[in-house]
C-alpha cells in the first residue's frame, strides 16, 4: 500500500515526464554520463540470467543490456507510461525485453517466480525522494541471495546554483545515496567521477547480496 506522500511524488514524476519524454533521447546524452561504464562492469564481474531496471525510462540501458546479454531475460519497469511507451517502440525487436508500467514497490516483481540476479538503478534513485531508502531495501529483498546491485547516478556538486538548478528538475544531489548502499551489500566497486571539469560529480556502484 503506498503512503499519500509516495503518490503525490510519484505524480510528480509522472507529469515532469509528461514533456521530458519527448526530448529526453536528444538531450539526456549529454549529462547522464557512465551508463555504459557500469553496464561493463556488470559484464566483468558476472553473466546475469535475469536482469531488472528499476525506472528505464525510454529504455537506452535496456537496448544496450540485450545487446550486452542477449540470453538474459531482461525486465524494465517504469511510474512514467510516457517514458514506458518511448522504451516499448524503441525494443519492439527485442524479444528479451519486457516492459512494466507501475511504480517500484507495488506489485510482487520477479521473474515468474525467478528473482532477479542483477537491479540496475540509472539515475533515478536520487529522483525518489523521500524515498530511496526503502527502495534500496525492496531491490534488496527482490533480488537472489548473492545477487548484485548496480547504480550509477549523480553524487554532488559543489555549486549550490547546480544542485537549485537539479532540485527543480527533482533530483537531489547530496551524496546521500552511499551510506545505505555500503551498509546493505559487500562493496564490489564503488567509484565517483568529475563531469564537466568539476561542475558535479556523478558515481557508480556495483554491490553484492549479502
Ligand atoms: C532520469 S530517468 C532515468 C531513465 C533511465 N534509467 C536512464 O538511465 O536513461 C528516471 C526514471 O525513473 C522513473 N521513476 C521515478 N520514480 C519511480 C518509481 N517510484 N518507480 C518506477 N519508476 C520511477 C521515472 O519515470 C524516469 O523514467
Amino acid at each position: 500500500m503506498l503512503q499519500e506522500g509516495s503518490i503525490i511524488q510519484n505524480q510528480r514524476i509522472q507529469n515532469y515526464y509528461r514533456f521530458q519524454s519527448m526530448i529526453y533521447d536528444s538531450t539526456r546524452w549529454s549529462f547522464l554520463f557512465g551508463r555504459n561504464l557500469i553496464l561493463d562492469r556488470i559484464a566483468k564481474e558476472t553473466s546475469p540470467q535475469k536482469i531488472l531496471e528499476i525506472g528505464c525510462g525510454t529504455g537506452y540501458n535496456l537496448k544496450n543490456l540485450s545487446k550486452k546479454f542477449p540470453n538474459s531475460k531482461i525486465l524494465g519497469l517504469d511510474v512514467s507510461a510516457d517514458m514506458i511507451q518511448i522504451a516499448q517502440k524503441k525494443n519492439k525487436n527485442s524479444s528479451n525485453i519486457q516492459l512494466i508500467e507501475s511504480p517500484y514497490g507495488t506489485k510482487k516483481i520477479n521473474f515468474e517466480g525467478e528473482q532477479p540476479d542483477v537491479i540496475l538503478f540509472s539515475y533515478m534513485l536520487t529522483m525518489v525522494n523521500p524515498d530511496f531508502s526503502s527502495m534500496i531495501l525492496q531491490a534488496y529483498e527482490d533480488l537472489k541471495p548473492g545477487g548484485y546491485i548496480a547504480v550509477v547516478d549523480f553524487y554532488n556538486s559543489k555549486h549550490s546554483w547546480f544542485r537549485n538548478h537539479m532540485s527543480n528538475h527533482h533530483v537531489r544531489m547530496e551524496s546521500h545515496l552511499h551510506p545505505i548502499l555500503e551498509r546493505k551489500f559487500e562493496v564490489v566497486n564503488s567509484d565517483i567521477f568529475n563531469a564537466y571539469f568539476g561542475v558535479w560529480e556523478y558515481f557508480t556502484f556495483l554491490g553484492k547480496k549479502k
